[in-house]
């Protein structure tokens, strides 16, 4: 079942409520980034605006940790709300334990992987997750362009997951827009991200609806 996750990246923080409920009716997901100035250069959120935001909306929050040492934000993510947490593979020495302890912290559990680090990476950890996701820019910032090589890494990873009998969502991140969705679809994603295709547009829920449509399969 295809979905659209709207990214708050690019959202206008003073009215993030307000912003969520423009996108709740076509949005299944909202995807939270992130950062801790030390993985990725950039500082943006945590458990602190998760907590605020997690009574406002009853859509699954999607945390994508861009920070070194996911596991220790853990606890204090699923305490204010988070439902499903991504760290990267390049973040951890064995994503194995870290995998469990997000499990046992009562969240959904999802690797991913940066642009230059082949999807391969991932491969042994497929059976043990429920998110799978591909960066198709450079962690960091919104409003990059995508990387069309990124499409390859979704074919392999949606191969190989339909070889082991597998349905993880499988999410693209980064530079989704209404030009490229449905190659992304069409290559294995169920789960389109967006921010600035989303929270930048003169109308945001147009916008988002467009591309929901489109991971729907229903434009
Ligand atoms: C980038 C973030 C993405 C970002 C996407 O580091 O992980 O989720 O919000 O932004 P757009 O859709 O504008 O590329
Ligand atoms: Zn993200």
């Amino acid at each position: 079942m295809g979905k659209l996750s709207a990214s708050i990246l690019s959202a206008d923080f003073a009215h993030l409520a307000d912003q969520v409920k423009l996108v709740e009716p076509y949005a299944d997901v909202i995807h939270i980034d992130v950062m801790d100035a030390h993985f990725v250069s950039p500082l943006t959120i945590g458990p602190v605006v998760v907590g605020s935001l997690r009574p406002v909306t009853d859509r699954v929050l999607h945390g994508h940790l861009m920070v070194e040492a996911p596991e220790g934000l853990f606890d204090e993510l699923a305490t204010s709300g988070m439902d499903v947490v991504s760290f990267h593979v390049e973040a951890v020495d064995d994503p194995a334990p870290v995998i469990r302890k997000a499990r046992g912290a009562g969240m959904g559990v999802g690797l991913t992987v940066s642009p230059e680090t082949p999807v391969d990476r991932m491969f042994a950890h497929l059976e043990d997750l429920d998110d799978v996701m591909i960066m198709s820019v450079h962690p960091g910032w919104a409003g990059q362009d995508f990387i069309p090589e990124s499409l390859s890494k979704l074919e392999l990873v949606r191969r190989e997951l339909d070889r082991r009998g597998l349905a993880p969502d499988v999410e693209i991140d980064g530079g989704v827009n209404i030009d490229n969705a449905r190659r992304c679809v069409d290559a294995g994603a169920n789960v389109l991200v967006a921010a600035s295709a989303i929270f930048e547009a003169p109308d945001i829920a147009a916008a988002a609806r467009e591309l929901a449509e489109i991971a729907k399969g229903v434009a």
